[in-house]
């Protein structure tokens, strides 16, 4: 009998692991007609950009990302591929073509455009300071989180990473998903956490004892691009038309609005 349970155990880990390594490929077969698959890049820890939800006892890959890049998808007559990473690994996966192209609330930064190409900015967002409620009061000006005594946490490899630098006197945390970081906000074990709002806002309505601080950054701009390999400038046309499309027949509008629904 006790064979038999370590067989059982046996098995059920076998299952486990074999899920957790293909877990980190999606695909998505949008016509039984097209043929093959483009590639996408992405960190699915990002609602309502990108991320895992429970649907149906199934964990799905969903988001305002994930719905423009099917319609990049269809425009070019393929199915979609989808890698889910960290986000510090994107780039290097793209450059190395691992992946066609990247969509996860990237910011098109000077430094970013040195090594891939961007598309137009498909969404825009403001930065925001994730706090606990409870230091409301206590944190109010960006001297009081700029002290020896206080953790700033972002994102690693993020331009919110780059916001925590100008808190020069604070100390600073850089974590590699957003999930681990809210965690550690909220059991204190970092004081701040800078993240775009979109994202911030699903933590105050899914987590009650987060709050956003009234405290503004330095360049709070973040607008989200695709990203493509250096010099792909046909597909860089594709996906511009099919976002200026999205953009002006509402259809962009009203991903976003379902997915920031779907993700209370
Ligand atoms: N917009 C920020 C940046 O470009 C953060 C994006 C993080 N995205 C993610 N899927 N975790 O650096």
């Amino acid at each position: 009998m006790k064979k038999l349970l370590s067989v059982f155990v046996f098995v059920l880990t076998l299952i486990a692991l074999v899920g957790c390594t293909s877990s980190n490929i999606y695909t998505f077969i949008l016509d039984e007609s097209y043929d093959g698959y483009i590639t996408l890049g992405t960190s699915a820890d990002y609602a309502p950009y990108e991320w895992i939800k429970n649907v149906e006892g199934k964990s799905a890959l969903v988001g305002i990302d994930i719905e423009i890049a099917k319609e990049i998808a269809h425009a070019m007559k393929k199915n979609l591929k989808v890698v889910n990473k960290g986000f510090d690994f994107l780039l290097d996966d793209l450059k190395q073509g691992k992946v066609d192209f990247v969509l996860a609330g990237m910011t098109p930064t000077d430094k970013r455009k040195q090594e891939v190409d961007f598309s137009m900015v498909y969404y825009e967002a403001i930065q925001v300071i994730m706090i606990n409620e409870s230091n409301l009061d206590a944190y109010q000006t960006f001297d009081d989180l700029n002290k020896s005594s206080i953790r700033i946490g972002a994102q690693l490899g993020s331009i919110q990473q780059d916001l925590a630098e100008t808190f020069t006197l604070a100390q600073k945390q850089y974590i590699q998903t957003i999930p681990d970081l809210m965690m550690r906000l909220s059991d204190g074990q970092i004081d701040a956490v800078i993240v775009e709002k979109p994202v911030a806002d699903g933590y105050v309505l899914n987590r009650e004892n987060l709050a956003i601080s009234n405290i503004m950054i330095g360049d709070p701009e973040g607008g989200s691009a695709v990203a493509v390999q250096k010099g792909n400038t046909e597909f860089l046309t594709v996906i511009n038309q099919v976002i200026e499309e999205l953009i002006s027949t509402g259809k962009l509008n009203q991903i976003v609005v379902d997915m920031i629904s779907f993700n209370q």
